[in-house]
């Protein structure tokens, strides 16, 4: 009997690549960027099984156009790029990859919260570029982060595990999510804020929720008006969440000390774009999960719910409702 067909949208940690190759035949996209919208729409009507990234837009037309498909694994936690629910009217379940990258996530989130706050940054362009000229008592001074007050919106996993780490920087950890968690309240020494209340408590905002249409631009004007004069704005999750023209005005104004993005609404931030003039504001690639071993850990776990999928087995992580 033939093997199933199934397609990686990009070349992934080799091991997972045999794991999936011995009960289905593999093809893989060749190139290190995604494949385009229409190969995707093309290649997907011959295939049982399609591994994506979070760069893959899977519509409600790739799902319709493929009439064989059994599973879609995704290499990521967050799945916004899938029509979740056009899937599962085709009875096709999506796996992603929870778990795996809590941590590294959070290390990383940390990693931008410290530079931003101290301008790890901004200090290293100017020894760089020869600008720094002696030790002065006004050069570079940042923001303390102990004893600060850490503002957590969406505390899942991540969430938590960022406010883990505060607790040894003796920070007071406020945070805010649809459901209470009154047990992480306890044992993370955290406390529970209304949206607003946390905006104006914090001098340290983090997002870790999950993108919705719902919640585009959550963090718009308004919000940036609500925050403490000098905040640190600090986002990880999905560039959809902030209005980057309400960024702009925060960054101009002043009314933010700084901000640093891992991720950004499109990616790659289009070059020349306003926002990259501001030396208080880090961005970086959408690198957040990328330690080695994480990144190996999701594209395991991304074959094994692929492996379920074509069996039609149950997915160990499975983002349908
Ligand atoms: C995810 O998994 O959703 C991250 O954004 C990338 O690892």
């Amino acid at each position: 009997m033939n093997k199933p067909a199934v397609w990686l949208t990009r070349r992934i940690y080799e091991p997972a690549v045999q794991k999936i190759s011995t009960v289905a035949q593999v093809e893989i996209w060749p190139a290190e960027y995604p494949p385009p919208p229409e190969v995707i729409l093309e290649k997907v009507q011959g295939l049982d099984g399609l591994l994506t990234m979070l760069t893959d837009p899977i519509t409600a037309a790739v799902i319709e156009n493929a009439p064989h498909l059994k599973v879609i694994s995704q290499m990521a936690v967050g799945f916004d790029n899938i029509d979740i629910q056009a899937a599962t009217r085709h009875g096709i379940p999506v796996g992603h990859t929870p778990g795996v990258l809590t941590e590294t996530t959070a290390d990383f989130a940390w990693a931008l919260l410290m530079a931003a706050a101290r301008r790890v940054v901004e200090a290293d362009r100017e020894v760089h570029q020869g600008i720094w000229r002696a030790w002065g008592p006004d050069v570079l001074t940042g923001m303390d982060v102990h004893g600060a007050t850490l503002g957590i919106i969406g505390f899942g996993r991540i969430g938590k595990a960022v406010a883990r780490r505060a607790l040894g920087f003796s920070m007071k950890v406020l945070y805010n999510d649809p459901k209470r968690d009154e047990q992480a309240e306890k044992d993370f020494r955290v406390e529970y804020r209304n949206l607003d209340d946390l905006l104006q408590e914090s001098d340290f905002i983090s997002l870790h929720t999950y993108y919705t249409p719902q919640l585009h631009h959550l963090i718009n004007r308004q919000r940036f008006e609500q925050m403490k004069d000098g905040a640190i704005l600090i986002n990880t999750a999905r560039g959809g969440l902030v209005d980057y023209q309400a960024l702009y005005w925060a960054l101009e104004s002043k009314k933010l000390a700084a901000a640093a993005l891992d991720v950004f609404d499109p990616e790659p931030i289009p070059p020349g774009h306003p926002l990259l003039h501001f030396p208080n504001l880090i961005i970086t690639p959408h690198i957040a999960s990328a330690s080695t071993r994480t990144r190996q850990n999701m594209a395991l776990i991304a074959a094994e719910n692929l492996i379920a999928g074509l069996r039609g087995e149950k997915l160990t992580y499975c983002a349908n409702p």
